[in-house]
């Protein structure tokens, strides 16, 4: 791209050195090759012509690779049966299959068309219900009516029945060990932290970084605080420089907030939730509920079965849950929380590989408690504009009305989106850094939402193993349970 621009400067600069024509034997043809047929003039139209196309083949490939494209709608079991549910199916069977596992299993991904776009999808018999895309960055679907009033009811009790926990309990872990292990000096760390390198840490910097520690989640105003109380800003011009940011343990912060005391709203989340289990033997209103999850995303329903029970929150008024991605990036070394049993390596880094969130709203909330999408179909994702001029993007106490995309809780309502990118092969691809959601504050009432994750191990390999591993221990199960039946007929024989 930057070869045809260098060649404007050169024919332009060639152009203007050549001296004048001395004769000019016709006037009208020499003024038209000066302005028109001239050699610079020829070339600039050239330039901007090829620029031009490869811009456009540029788009083509982006719009290609990221719609995983190579997929085609064949496949019988993933694709839609109903013309209006737009989905992207498996892709060419001619992608050649890694050693072991032969790709057998494709993920397709509903088609979000454009913003506002509605899709009808029959999920259960006798109704229709209608599907609205919310935003395409991340991919994410609205599904009013997708529980009734009173399922809803059925879940909310059975999750009082089972109790609920705190979401997140107070225990503060060593921050200081990790950076023990990494072994930075100050200088080291300060200048990580130092994004725009002018020599100062401000505010944002040091938030960007340390917004979470120990689960407390830290806000400008706890900054200054701290500040303050460690006498660590001497010229309090609320930068630190390096001679400030030396006078810093690195847990001094958490050690401050510890000292005076944290309380829940001050943490990354403040709720209670629970675990209900949806398999066999599960109340029908959970079972079913799952069959619609199947029937909504067209995953396999073998990887719906093996995913999280169904996980249960209910936030009191003062709630909250700030904008956090429900599971984390992958790295070749990275290993999913789902699929680490049948995998034969360990890893340090483990997230829980939920490649769909399914986010149920199970009443009204009087007031607030909004899903806020902060990030949703913007231009561009950057982690260090999140915050500005003390506006931070994922504090949703603060600043859910700021954020791009909000959705209202409404009883029975159904919102699902991909945490992660499809790989163009009809698997996942990437974390979608888009997929950035929280919880706004409840102002009033309480609220009560159900989440069904989809886990799918970004290595197709592992997931399969993992299938082949469960599917195994379940035949084993069965096997056994067989042959107690047997024992127990043949003693009634006896007797
Ligand atoms: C979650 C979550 C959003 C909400 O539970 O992971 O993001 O609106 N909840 O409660
Ligand atoms: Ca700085
Ligand atoms: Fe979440």
């Amino acid at each position: 791209m930057m070869e045809p621009q260098d060649n404007i400067e050169e024919d332009d600069a060639a152009a203007s050195a050549s001296p004048p024509p001395r004769s000019l034997p016709r006037q009208r043809v020499s003024l038209q090759k000066s302005s028109v047929c001239s050699r610079s003039y020829f070339m600039v139209v050239m330039v901007f012509f090829h620029v031009y196309i490869i811009n456009v083949i540029a788009l083509l490939l982006y719009v290609h690779y990221n719609n995983g494209s190579n997929a085609i709608t064949a496949n019988r079991d993933f694709t839609s049966r109903d013309n209006n549910h737009k989905v992207t199916g498996p892709p060419d069977p001619q992608t050649p299959a890694d050693s072991g596992f032969p790709r057998n299993m494709y993920l397709p991904r509903i088609e979000g068309i454009r913003v506002g776009h509605v899709q009808k999808v029959s999920l259960v018999p006798g109704k229709v219900h209608e599907m609205k895309t919310l935003s395409l960055k991340p991919l994410l679907f609205e599904i009013p009516e997708f529980l009734s009033e009173e399922e809803c009811g059925v879940v909310v009790r059975l999750a009082q029945l089972k109790g609920l926990m705190e979401s997140q309990v107070m225990v503060p872990e060593g921050q200081e060990e990790l950076n023990q292990q990494l072994n930075l000096s100050p200088e080291e760390i300060f200048n990580f932290l130092d994004l725009n390198q002018d020599g100062q840490l401000q505010p944002h910097e040091i938030l960007t970084h340390s917004r979470v520690r120990d689960g407390i989640w830290l806000t400008s105003e706890n900054l200054k605080e701290i500040y303050d109380g460690l006498k660590v800003d001497q010229d309090g011009n609320g930068l630190l420089n390096l001679e400030e940011f030396k006078r810093l343990k690195s847990d001094a912060f958490q050690r401050f907030l510890l000292q005076r005391g944290v309380e829940r709203s001050q943490l990354v989340r403040n709720s209670r939730h629970t675990w209900l289990y949806q398999g066999q033997g599960a109340h029908q209103v959970l079972q079913d509920l799952r069959k619609r999850v199947t029937s909504l995303t067209r995953l396999p329903s073998s990887l719906v079965e093996l995913s999280e029970p169904l996980q249960v929150v209910r936030y009191e008024q003062g709630g909250h849950y700030h904008a956090h991605h429900d599971s984390g990036p992958v790295y070749p070394e990275t290993a999913c929380t789902h699929t680490r049993l049948a995998a034969n390596t360990t890893s340090p880094f483990q997230t829980s590989c939920r490649y769909i969130t399914v986010l149920f709203y199970l009443n009204n909330v009087e007031e607030g408690g909004e899903t806020t999408f902060p990030v949703a179909d913007n231009r561009t994702y950057e982690e260090a504009s999140l915050i500005q001029n003390d506006v931070d993007l994922l504090d949703t106490r603060k600043h859910c009305d700021k954020g791009n995309l909000r959705v209202k809780p409404i009883k029975g309502t159904a919102v699902f989106w991909y945490n992660y990118l499809s790989d163009g092969r009809g698997w996942v691809g990437e974390q979608d850094e888009y997929s950035l959601h929280g919880g706004c504050v409840v102002t009033r009432g309480t609220k009560w939402v159900a989440n069904n994750w989809i886990n799918v191990d970004p290595d197709y390999q592992r997931q399969a193993r993992y299938q082949q591993f469960v599917s195994q221990q379940q035949e084993q199960e069965e096997l056994i349970s067989e042959l107690n039946s047997d024992q127990h007929i043949e003693r009634h024989q006896d007797l």
